[in-house]
């Protein structure tokens, strides 16, 4: 399977038979909503709307959003009962794009998006089945993985989805961070909204495999963080700003805004929209740039990794306050496809036995690491007890919560929602030195 952000085949691949089942005997029609059918698109968009408790969409904001988001598959539920019943009454979106793995290589990955119930029709299993349904078919497709992000950590984890990359949001007293880091020769400047919407794409391919946790950005997306969407809302509001290095490269791109403070002029508030480096020149003299800028106190910047050098690269770390929170969710469908995929900190021989309560991923698979990071994933019978391996027994979610190395298994086994013959050796194993980090919502 091709990991890509435009995946035809799959925008129009069936709805789970079982789901569809189980909710006709409900009276209730799941199916495909088609982009191309701009009466069936609006409904599915007010429907999503709705479900947000958000306020109905207007022509142009349904006519940009067709367009931005035309390689996802949308999912609906019907009520035929309902006074307008061609106005879903449950929404689910997704596409196939590739997160980033520990070790430098991208996984393609179902994203899942705009699932909502509304809430004439909460509570009846109607998410249970459209979760299931959409999860079942990735995996009958071949997606190794699922991943979402989330509007409450309380939804996905019956799902066997895992909070694997958790991100950090600062905020920091500008005058009183004091810069201390590195002051690179290259070169800060101003440029316009559309030249950052150009040049962005391009910087986060170069790094996005890098970060694992990291996702390709369907383009919509840069769109939105450039303000360049047609019907951007307050997008003047946004400043860009580049940093070409001596070679003359432009290597990062930030975009923010300012909040100015009329009782007091010299407090004014940033805030970080988009973050973009593909170097640590790159990353020290833009850090600098927000944290230097005249008039203002506050810089808040959210998305960022929980271990960020700008922290040891000001003199008063309790200028910073960082709080974290659960962010990029995995799910692993496919358990060899998805761990053979990642690299590995340590050597070492595991027999996984997993649990899935959707039936999906389950089994017992030995985990062979080698010292050059790479591992072989292989399914064994039951009865098959290798003695020289470490035993992990633990659910999909926890593996999927352990996979970009944001959490370690001894941590996990000391939760006690991991068990393990060797905690260490599991947490060696499984650890990566790069933290997970995902820097857009999705
Ligand atoms: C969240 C939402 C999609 C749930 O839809 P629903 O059809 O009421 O959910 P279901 O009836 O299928 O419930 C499935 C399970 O989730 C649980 N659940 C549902 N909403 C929950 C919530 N807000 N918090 C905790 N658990 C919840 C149910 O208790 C049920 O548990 P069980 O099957 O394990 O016993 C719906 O409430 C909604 O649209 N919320 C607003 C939009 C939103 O936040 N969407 C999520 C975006 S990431």
């Amino acid at each position: 399977m091709t990991s890509s952000v435009t995946s035809p085949a799959w925008q129009t691949a069936p709805v789970d038979a079982a789901s569809r089942q189980a909710l006709t005997t409900r009276g209730l029609e799941y199916r495909t909503v088609s982009h191309g059918d701009l009466a069936a698109y609006a409904g599915w968009l007010q429907a999503t709307a709705r479900g947000f408790q958000d306020g109905e969409r207007n022509d142009d904001h349904i006519s940009v959003n067709r367009e931005l988001t035309a390689y996802r598959r949308l999912t609906g539920v019907f009520d035929p009962a309902a006074p307008v019943a061609d106005t879903p009454v449950a929404t689910l979106a997704s596409w196939i794009a590739e997160v980033s793995a520990p070790g430098g290589r991208g996984i393609p990955s179902c994203a899942i998006t705009s699932v909502t119930v509304a809430p004439t029709h909460r509570r009846r299993g109607i998410a249970r089945a459209m979760l299931e349904g959409e999860l079942r078919a990735a995996s009958a497709v071949g997606l190794p993985m699922a991943m979402l992000t989330v509007s409450e950590s309380t939804l996905y984890g019956r799902y066997g989805f895992a909070p694997a990359a958790a991100s950090a949001s600062w905020t920091i007293e500008a005058k009183r961070a004091s810069w201390v880091g590195p002051r690179p020769d290259g070169r800060v400047d101003f440029i316009p909204r559309a030249r950052l919407r150009e040049l962005a794409p391009a910087l986060h391919e170069r790094t996005r495999r890098a970060w694992p946790g990291e996702i390709e950005v369907p383009a919509g997306h840069w769109d939105t963080i450039a303000g360049t969407r047609r019907d951007a809302k307050d997008a003047d509001k946004l400043r860009a700003v580049q940093y070409t290095d001596t070679q003359g490269e432009v290597a990062g791109l930030a975009a923010y805004t300012v909040e100015g403070n009329d009782d007091d002029f010299t407090k004014a508030a940033v805030a970080v929209v988009y973050l973009l480096t593909a170097t640590d020149d790159a990353y020290a003299a833009l850090w600098r740039f927000l944290l230097e800028l005249d008039l203002v106190a506050t810089v808040r910047a959210s998305e960022q990794s929980v271990d960020e050098p700008l922290l040891w690269m000001i003199d008063d770390q309790r200028a910073a306050k960082v709080t974290l929170r659960d962010h990029q969710y995995l799910r692993i469908l496919d358990v060899p496809a998805s761990l053979e995929a990642r690299s590995y900190g340590a050597p070492g021989r595991f027999v996984l036995e997993v649990t899935d309560s959707l039936g999906i991923a389950d089994g017992r698979f030995l985990l062979d690491a080698a010292v050059d990071g790479t591992a072989t994933v292989t399914r064994v019978a039951d009865d098959e007890r290798p003695t020289d391996a470490v035993k992990v027994a633990l659910d999909i979610r926890e593996l999927s919560a352990a996979y970009l190395g944001g959490v370690s298994l001894a941590t996990l086994a000391r939760a006690g929602r991991v068990q393990t013959t060797d905690a260490d050796a599991a947490a060696r194993t499984f650890g990566w030195h790069v933290p997970p980090r995902l820097s857009i919502w999705y």
